[in-house]
């Protein structure tokens, strides 16, 4: 039987999980005011207690519970942005555990753009915590399958089907008049400097303390090996994903082919479970170019390889 709304607030009142479909990718959400149900999270996925996690909330009006200040700058980022794939970084409220923010004194928000999500933020009336819904170190789940394979048993599912957008949102700090992209996503540096004015500093997590970036991402439990240009000569038990149509596949058993690079974000991760359920030991990847939505595909491309 599939889980109702109702046993999700439940869920979270008894201080337990809940799995629910975002635009992006399935979150693992927890009471975010709650430090033991906040600890649930990090038992469940076996993530490493320094990797801060991203507040959700279903309405701009929330932003003040959760964050002390707002400068005209972020509102108007944030509300360019939400509901969306959008997580901007603010001065965290001491109301909010230091466990959501692996002791950080900043906080990431979001509201996500998907009918089910808003519907239970909305019920629950509560901000929720919650990273992407896998074991740490795998693919995020992108459909229900997934978030059952990962979750079952252990959290409240609520089914959102397969997701649209199928990659995680960019992470964006402001500091004075400049906009950092600690994680890319969706959202471009294009499309924010279409709003603000102002072109983002992509690739800062390093000097912006985002240490979720530090760690293994996105493994299926076959190998990657990423290219650009000449395609690699098939190996044993391999598959190819990729974008260029002129590419030659007679060598190999299992390809899957990108009419775009939306498409082929969307599909990754659950193009990657797919493979590790096929037993396949190598997947080849072809990279996209490095701009546009391609920044973030590359970069989760390159993580899963490292
Ligand atoms: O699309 C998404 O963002 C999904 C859905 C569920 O909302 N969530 C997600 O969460 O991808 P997670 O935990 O897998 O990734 C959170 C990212 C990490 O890179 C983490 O370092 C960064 O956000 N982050 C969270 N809070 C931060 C903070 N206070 N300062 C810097 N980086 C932060
Ligand atoms: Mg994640």
């Amino acid at each position: 039987m599939k889980n109702s709304l109702q046993s999700a607030i439940d869920a979270i009142l008894n201080k337990e999980c809940v799995v629910f479909p975002t635009e992006t990718v399935y979150g693992l959400g927890a009471n975010a005011l709650c430090s033991q149900s906040v600890n649930r999270i990090f038992e469940l996925k076996n993530r490493p207690p320094s990797n801060p996690l991203i507040v959700h909330i279903s309405h701009i009006d929330q932003i003040l519970s959760v964050a002390t200040s707002l400068s005209p700058l972020e509102q108007k980022i944030f509300e360019a942005f939400s509901p969306g794939p959008l997580s901007l970084i603010l001065p965290k409220k001491k109301e909010i555990p230091s466990n959501v923010t692996g002791g950080l004194d900043t906080v990431g928000v979001r509201i996500p753009n998907h009918p089910i999500a808003l519907e239970f933020l909305s019920a629950v009336n509560l901000p929720i915590c919650a990273p992407s819904a896998n074991i740490s170190g795998k693919p995020s789940p992108t459909t229900y399958e997934m978030a059952q394979f990962y979750m079952e048993g252990k959290a409240v599912i609520l089914d959102g089907g397969t997701l649209d957008i199928g990659i995680e949102s960019t992470v964006v700090k402001v500091e004075g008049d400049k906009i950092y992209i600690l994680r890319s996503g969706y959202i471009t540096t294009e499309m924010i400097a279409e709003k603000t004015g102002i072109l983002p500093c992509e690739n800062t997590a390093q000097e912006h303390h985002s240490p979720g970036t530090r760690f293994a991402h996105y493994k299926p439990k076959a190998t990657i090996i990423t290219f650009e240009g000449q395609i690699p000569k098939a190996s044993k038990n391999s598959a190819l994903l990729f974008l260029n149509k002129d590419i030659d596949l007679s060598e190999y058993s299992h390809s899957f082919y990108f009419d775009t690079v939306r498409d082929y974000a969307h599909a990754l991760y659950y193009t990657f479970f797919q493979c590790d359920k096929l037993n396949i030991s190598t997947i080849y990847c072809e990279l996209p170019p490095n701009h546009g939505q391609g920044v973030a595909l590359r970069d989760r491309l390159i993580k899963a390889a490292q």
